[in-house]
């Protein structure tokens, strides 16, 4: 069943998403070549204890870490540990956090030190799907016009985008109805409805789709060992246009280059709207 979201139900979100954000960039700050996975993961888990929330991926299933760190050939669901980050490298960390009940999700990828320019563009691309995505994400759209813009943009630049995992509804529980993926075509599938809360996270690989999980059971890699990036943002569907609640601030878009896609969602983003119709008023920053 899709649960559509209530103003204030949304301004929860907002509230761990405005969390998540922080893990994020708080992380992100202590990646450097020589910090331990598990060095950012008792990062994150501070910022979460000192903002007296929990996290969403802590026992989900038995994960037994606050954030997932996947490095280079790694996709999602990497558990933190012992591994050393080398100049180089590209570290996905997914962060989610839960308040009142009320989770949000999001990942952002990084390169550790100089990385090739390969890695770079791969970075860059799938953050600028993702904006694509988000873009894309306005009432009266259908989700295969999120997975088309993904897809579509993507592939054009010569990269593929992962199937076997995809987004998701997003509210009481990290992972609700509707499936979000990052493909298929427009026009087709539900139609989205004001309210609609949804977890945006395309998973690009330099390679092929294929995908392996680890003897750790939860570690997703590339079966062909290419490179990955993944990027992902906890939208709500607004007349205004799609809303980041895992936003840094609402005139940030971090998520997003200086692509259309950012442009447009970050218009709904802005901290500088000053019109009670601005989706940004309805949900306090
Ligand atoms: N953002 C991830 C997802 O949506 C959540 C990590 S799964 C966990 O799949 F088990 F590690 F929590
Ligand atoms: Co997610």
């Amino acid at each position: 069943m899709v649960t559509l979201k209530t103003t204030e139900q949304i301004a929860k979100m907002r509230e761990a998403g405005k969390i998540v954000a922080a893990m994020l960039a708080t992380t992100r700050d202590a990646v450097k070549p020589g910090a331990t996975t598990a060095d950012l993961d008792r990062i994150a888990a501070g910022v979460l204890a000192r903002a007296g929330a929990k996290s969403s991926f802590l026992g989900y299933y038995g994960y037994p870490a606050t954030i997932c760190t996947s490095v280079n050939e790694q996709i999602v669901h990497g558990i933190p540990g012992k591994r050393k980050l080398r100049e180089g490298d590209i570290i996905g960390i997914d962060a989610g956090a839960i308040v009142d009940g009320w989770h949000a999700d999001a990942a952002i990828t990084v390169p550790v030190g100089r990385v090739s320019a390969h890695a770079e563009k791969l970075i860059r691309v799938t953050r600028e799907a993702l904006a694509r995505g988000i873009a894309a994400a306005r009432i009266g759209n259908r989700l295969g016009d999120i997975g088309a813009a993904v897809q579509q943009y993507v592939e054009g630049e010569g990269f593929s985008i992962v199937r076997n995992y995809v987004g998701h509804g997003i509210g009481r529980a990290m992972h609700e109805e509707p499936q979000v993926p990052n493909y298929g075509l427009a026009d087709l599938g539900r139609v989205i409805k004001e309210g609609l809360c949804i977890a945006i996270e395309p998973m690009v690989n330099v390679g092929g789709i294929a995908t392996r999980v680890l003897d750790d059971s939860w570690t997703v890699v590339t079966e062909d060992g290419s490179l990955s990036a993944h990027f992902e943002h906890t939208v709500a569907c607004l007349p205004d246009g799609p809303l980041v609640l895992t936003a840094v601030d609402w005139g940030s878009f971090e998520g997003g280059s200086a692509g259309a896609g950012e442009a447009r969602a970050g218009r709904t983003g802005r901290t500088n709207g000053t019109t009670s119709s601005d989706a940004a008023s309805k949900v306090p920053a």
